[in-house]
């Protein structure tokens, strides 16, 4: 949550913030501002409530002359969306300016020492707390802006990634990092610095991904110096970005999810690249057979997640416990983290996050390693935060995602999670070779299966129009399309504010069946599975009591076609690949009675991307 960025060079500062922001702008949308210093040691702080456009309109015909500038997306946690909110916030004298994403827990400590000190605060943030205590030690201790940045974070709790510009030092900005994300870019005589690379990848390809506990100094004409609050030097590692521009814009499509939507057989095919080999015969996935012996003994799964992510793990623990015979648990990381959970060596943690940055997730992970557990990332966003913190993983290689809604990151993820348990019950020998290879195979197919699915989006589009105006839906699946039909119940809350609930089919009879009537529709999943006759009998139940039904049913099926009001057909699939295809048309669903209604399907309200606050 927030995006940050910076930059310092010899380049049209302004214009570069900018553009980072609205790159940005998926981690939050509640305010935007900029501060920006020239060679005459002026400060302009420009902020504004709502989206980057609004700051934009509110800086033309404005002094944006600048050598260095920081620039802030909020999502706001401490302090209502507001102008005065807003960052950058800046120090009483006007000396200093910063951004921060994060929480600081002990702000009110913090904040109620300053007060006593004199110090006057203008916004409901934790965040201006920062900026005062730094000009505070700063000015008390007669020392430099890093050493006061060094003295104010030793007493500070909570997460931060920061950016900082004092206004006579338009050579230099000074960032810090804990728990929240930060990179810098080297470029020619200029640098930058973000949330994520995404803001700088059209300038430079050398990454630099600051640690927790790490402080970056920026200064013009000098090599980025990296030390801790002690003042030892940390090594500037450099990364070569492998993100290309395209990746990061429409590409012609009215919106990121929708574009998310139809990459899905290209990112599948990225998913599978190099990692399903004979035609299907073995599947190599290079963090399990590089650990072998852990999954093979291991006695216990525990999934971490949190939302969509926390879906395809709920897919995974019927995979696993399918065909690798593990164990396997599910947990919502927020809960896991304050549950002391019992996890000793023979447990595998498996944390599932598109980001890598979600922090409910990676406090999970940092638990889990504490106890003992071998702990195994599947994230999307390659040199994030929680591959960083796991011994081993795997990514999910669907390049960015910038919706809001997750698309093409569940399908890959599920993907992944059914490769991955797939080489485990090879190693294990829990599934007969012929089973694997004729998976493995099917697995190839699916980059064509998903292909043929979006050619349902016509047909969703006109059935969209029909349930557009509904206010409750109710979604239902059974074994791994349970999961399936939480995830489009999600889909459907986050983009189109409508109230949805995901369930398991059978499991409505026991309260949620006295919610169906003419006016509450039901999405049901129903693919020819193991479970089918039983998932007839629940749309029979449906149908009953005058509920309305879209099924999602397998080509030719009849039985469903009869009953329903409306089907979608997917092709067929073996069971476990059923999540994949089954998921689209309800991504598709979700978007088109969202644009009905007129929604801004990639910023819907009070949301964000990265979920990095608690
Ligand atoms: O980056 P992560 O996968 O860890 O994010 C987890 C959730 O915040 C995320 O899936 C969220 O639920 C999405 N908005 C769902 O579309």
């Amino acid at each position: 949550m927030c995006g940050i960025v910076g930059y310092l060079g010899d380049g049209n500062t302004y214009e570069v913030l900018i553009k980072g922001l609205h790159r940005l702008e998926y981690r939050g949308y509640d305010s935007a501002g900029i501060a920006l210093v020239d060679t005459k040691g002026k400060l302009h702080v420009y902020k504004s409530k709502g989206k980057v456009e609004n700051l934009e309109n509110m800086c033309s015909g404005k002094d944006l002359e600048a050598t260095a500038g920081i620039a802030h997306t909020r999502w706001a946690t401490h302090g209502e969306p507001s102008d005065n909110n807003a960052h950058p916030h800046y120090s009483e004298d006007g000396n200093l300016a910063l951004v921060h994403n994060g929480t600081i827990e002990n702000y009110k400590v913090l904040k109620d020492a300053l007060v006593k000190h004199g110090c006057k605060f203008h916004s409901e943030t934790d965040t201006e707390v920062l900026v005062q205590l730094i000009e505070y030690i700063r000015l008390g201790n007669n020392c430099s802006l890093v050493e006061a940045v060094q003295e104010a974070l030793k007493q500070v709790e909570g997460a931060y990634a920061i950016a900082v510009l004092e206004k006579d030092k338009p050579d230099t900005i000074i960032a810090a990092r804990k728990s929240s994300p930060l990179v810098i870019g080297i470029g020619e005589n200029e640098m930058f610095l973000a949330s994520d690379a995404s803001p700088f990848v059209e300038y430079t390809s050398n990454a630099v991904y600051l640690k927790d506990g790490e402080i970056a100094i920026l200064k013009k004409g000098e090599p980025l110096k990296i030390i801790d609050l002690d003042n030892n030097n940390s090594k500037v590692d450099v990364t070569k970005l492998k993100m290309s521009i395209s990746e990061l814009e429409k590409g012609g499509y009215p919106h990121f999810m929708l574009k998310e939507i139809f990459e899905q057989p290209n990112t599948l095919r990225e998913s599978i690249r190099g990692r399903v080999v004979d035609g299907g015969k073995r599947i190599i996935i290079n963090g399990v057979r590089d650990n072998k012996e852990t999954f093979v003994n291991a006695r216990r799964i525990v999934f971490v997640a949190c939302g969509t992510s926390w879906h395809a793990a709920m897919v995974g623990k019927y995979l696993f416990q399918d065909i690798c015979d593990i164990p396997v648990v599910v947990e919502y990381a927020s809960e896991f983290r304050y549950s002391n959970p019992v996890l000793g060596p023979g447990d595998i943690v498996i944390a599932l996050s598109q980001s890598g940055e979600t922090a409910d997730t990676l406090a999970a992970v940092k638990i889990a390693r504490e106890k003992g557990a071998f702990v195994f990332g599947v994230c999307n966003a390659v040199g994030s935060s929680i591959p960083r913190e796991t011994h081993s993983g795997a990514y999910i290689h669907v390049g960015p995602e910038i919706g809001v809604a997750s698309t093409k990151a569940f399908t890959g993820q599920v993907m992944v999670l059914t490769l991955i348990a797939l080489s485990v019950a090879h190693l294990k020998g829990t599934l007969p070779e012929e089973e694997i290879a004729r998976i493995g195979k099917a697995l190839l197919d699916i980059p064509e299966k998903v292909e043929k699915v979006l050619k349902l989006n016509d047909k969703i589009e006109r059935l969209s129009a029909i349930y557009t105006y509904a206010h409750n839906f109710l979604y239902l699946g059974r074994g791994c399309n349970f999961p399936t039909a939480l995830e489009g119940a999600l889909k459907l809350k986050e983009i189109s504010y409508i109230h949805a609930e995901g369930y398991p089919a059978a499991e409505m009879k026991h309260g949620p069946i006295a919610l169906i009537d003419e006016e509450m529709p039901s999405v049901i999943i129903a693919p020819k599975d193991h479970l089918y006759d039983k998932i007839v009998s629940n749309v029979q139940q449906v149908k009953a009591r005058g509920g309305s039904i879209v099924a999602i049913v397998t080509e030719g099926d009849t039985v469903i076609k009869n009953l329903a009001n409306h089907v979608l057909e997917i092709p067929e699939v073996p069971e476990c690949l059923s999540p994949i295809v089954a998921s689209v048309p309800l991504q598709l669903l979700a978007y088109y009675i969202a644009i009905n209604k007129g929604k801004d399907v990639d910023m819907p309200r009070n949301l964000a991307k990265s979920v990095t606050v608690e």
